[in-house]
């Protein structure tokens, strides 16, 4: 795509190029995949986090509780996934360094063989490439790690100066060369984030050709430094989900919880804007509150079964088939 074409998708207020821009993304995602979302159940391992990126409620200095699952719940957690026809585990977690290459790697080969016929995600993180390369002979498939941004001086803005924006990167190729699939992503609104910005994201994404992408919009965290600014738009979510489609038409996308806790139908409009996959939470009652990476994060008192059920009607009622699948990237 012309970059002067997405200049003008990213500015336009014309609601017809907009809504001509969602149904090109359905018409692209359904020639790949057909009229189908897929289910992965995500499992917040840890809320221990050793960073401080500025914008997240579990970074190093908040105060807030901490917890970890043991062996034994995570694997609890996927079986109860499992039985509600999950097939995809998403482990993720702060940067925990109780979470040692050997610790990871046992929960992964349990899961592994416990359930062969699953995808295993892990986003924990940065971590070197000899942890990335365990990790992958352990069984794991895949890997998230949002870049954040692809502007260096932006990247400075949001994270405290030990954080390297050229390791984040660095991060992405390792897992990319030891054969991941590889999701990055970024915040939409996050502070200081610009147009010009957003238009080097997508030429990273258009350059990097990831397996998956994950955007949703910033939303304030209590107790962060940026606890008092304002949350980013659904609607510039909606229009970047969907030029991303256009951009990777296989691109595996979900509609994330945050455009979830904005809006009630957040999946919804996020599926009719070109997504693909969503991310019921399966992790324990009890700790899910704790995994406050920003205010209000949706998080139903309901069991995994319940919300599982009815994340499958809602989209049933949009036309979209739920499979009992892996999805994985169609290359
Ligand atoms: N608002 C929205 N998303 C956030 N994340 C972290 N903090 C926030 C926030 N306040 C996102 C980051 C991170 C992912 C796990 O969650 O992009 O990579």
């Amino acid at each position: 795509m012309l970059s002067s074409d997405i200049d003008h998708l990213l500015t336009t207020s014309d609601p017809t190029a907009i809504d001509e821009l969602y149904a090109e993304a359905c018409r692209l995602r359904d020639a790949a995949y057909g009229r189908q979302v897929f289910v992965r159940g995500l499992i917040e391992i840890t809320n221990h986090c050793g960073n401080d990126c500025l914008y997240c409620g579990i970074r190093r200095s908040n105060t807030c509780r901490r917890y970890r699952l043991t062996k034994e719940q995570i694997l609890d957690c996927c079986r109860q996934g499992h039985e509600l026809g999950i097939r995809t585990f998403v482990l993720q977690g702060g940067e925990d360094a109780w979470m040692t290459d050997e610790r990871v790697a046992d929960i992964v080969k349990s899961i592994r063989s416990q359930y062969p016929d699953c995808a295993i995600t892990l986003s924990l993180g940065e971590r070197g490439y000899d942890s990335f390369c365990r990790l992958r002979e352990a069984g794991a498939d895949r890997y998230l790690l949002r870049h954040e941004t692809a502007d260096r001086d932006h990247y400075a803005r949001l994270h405290p100066t030990e954080m390297s924006f050229d390791h984040r990167m660095q991060c992405l190729r390792d897992l990319r060369e030891l054969g991941y699939q590889v999701g990055c992503g970024f915040m939409v609104g996050s502070p200081f984030q610009t147009i010009e910005t957003i238009k080097k994201d997508l030429a990273f994404i258009a350059d990097f050709k990831p397996e998956m992408v994950g955007i949703g919009p910033f939303i304030p965290a209590e107790g962060t430094p940026f606890a008092d600014r304002k949350a980013g738009s659904i609607e510039m979510t909606l229009r970047l989900l969907a030029i991303i489609r256009l951009l990777l038409p296989k691109v595996l996308l979900p509609a994330t919880t945050a455009l979830g806790t904005l809006h009630p139908k957040g999946r919804e409009l996020a599926i009719a804007a070109g997504a693909n996959v969503v991310m019921p939470n399966l992790s324990p009652q009890d700790t899910r509150a704790l995994y406050s990476i920003y205010n209000n994060k949706l998080s139903t008192g309901s069991e995994a079964a319940e919300s599982i059920a009815d994340i499958r009607a809602r989209l049933k009622a949009i036309g979209m088939d739920t499979p009992v699948s892996r999805g994985d990237f169609k290359a």
